[in-house]
């Protein structure tokens, strides 16, 4: 064994035999990976990989992986398009489940007026397009949201002054015992980037809401949109906004009034643009990003008394 494999804590004949067990109880159209690296399915690009990596090919694979984790005790995390993640640098222990086969991507108009029924692993942006397409308006702050539908619905997602349960109308889940339900928002406790009736759950597809409006009135808003996010957000790999707004005062604004913008450890600097992004500039490990955000967190406790909370979900071991 090599000081690699001790690492990872499973002997690579035990993780290659879990991932080939897993494997043959699902169907031809799954993926199954060992030792996947994850920093390149994260907008950050940081962090070790999965022990087991797999794509369902549909909602029988899904319910196959979840009872598999759970009788195996394995831990398991839902990756979206891990645009607000940070993967420490040891990697997830356990097996890792992303809805990125087609199947779960799917975008239609429903029976009834102005509604979208969305795939789990749908893009927001592909939603917005969508939307824009079939002239309905309301949607079009999902453009510029580097996720999946899933990962804002988890997290209830937002830009522009609006939030992606605005938009709800419902919820289709699984759970980690591998049932199905669906939910109205008013029974999942939303509130500001904060959803905690799917914490435990997996997002199959939602109902979203639109507003008929002009195509061109939906394009220029976006346009709009795009407009504000470039002129204020960097474009180097992040993990979007590091924290939640506080109360009281911006996040980034009160980064910025702690003189901290442009700090720098190893790979990781707090942006210049925006004081509530944390960018990599090459090469930075998640350990780097890592202190930054102890470093700011400290200092808004100490010289402000504000308690900053993550907005970024950490996950994985260290080593
Ligand atoms: N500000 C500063 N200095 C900075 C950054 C911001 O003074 O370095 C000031 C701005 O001038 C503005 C205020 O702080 O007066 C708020 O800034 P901004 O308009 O950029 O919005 P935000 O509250 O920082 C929120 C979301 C973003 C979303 C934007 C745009 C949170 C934590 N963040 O940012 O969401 O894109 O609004 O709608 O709610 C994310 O969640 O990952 C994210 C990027």
């Amino acid at each position: 064994m090599t000081s690699a494999d001790l690492k990872t804590g499973i002997v690579p004949a035990t993780t290659e035999a879990l991932a080939g067990e897993l494997a043959r109880l699902l169907s031809p159209a799954a993926v199954v990976r060992v030792r996947e690296p994850l920093a390149k399915r994260t907008t950050l690009r940081v962090g070790g990989p999965a022990d087991v990596y797999a794509e369902p090919g549909g909602e029988a694979d899904l319910r196959v992986m979840v009872r598999f984790a759970a009788e195996r005790r394995l831990p398991l995390l839902v990756l979206g398009r891990g645009s607000n993640l940070l993967v420490r640098d040891g990697g997830w222990r356990g097996l890792v489940v992303s809805l990125a086969h087609p199947c779960f991507c799917a975008i239609e108009l429903t029976e009834e007026g102005g509604r979208l029924r969305c795939g789990g692993g749908a893009r927001l942006k592909a939603v917005a397009n969508f939307a824009k397409q079939h002239s309905l308006g309301g949607l079009e702050f999902l453009e510029g949201i580097p996720g999946s539908l899933g990962g804002a619905l988890r997290m209830n997602a937002g830009a522009m002054g609006s939030s992606i349960f605005d938009r709800v109308i419902s919820v289709r889940f699984m759970d980690l015992a591998g049932v199905t339900g669906e939910s109205a928002p008013g029974q999942l406790g939303v509130g500001y980037r904060h959803c905690p009736g799917l914490r435990d759950r997996i997002v199959l597809d939602a109902v979203l809401q639109g507003a008929p409006a002009p195509r061109e009135e939906i394009e220029e808003r976006m346009n709009q949109y795009n407009r504000k996010r470039w002129s204020t957000q960097p474009a180097a790999p992040s993990a979007g906004c590091m924290f939640k707004n506080p109360a009281g005062i911006p996040a980034g604004r009160l980064i910025e009034e702690l003189g901290l913008k442009g700090t720098r450890i190893g790979g990781a600097r707090i942006s210049l643009e925006h004081g509530n992004f944390i960018v990599n500039e090459g090469g930075a490990t998640a350990r780097d990003v890592c202190r930054l955000i102890e470093l700011i967190r400290e200092r808004a406790r100490a010289e402000r008394g504000v308690e900053l909370e993550t907005e970024v979900e950490m996950v994985g071991s260290d080593e």
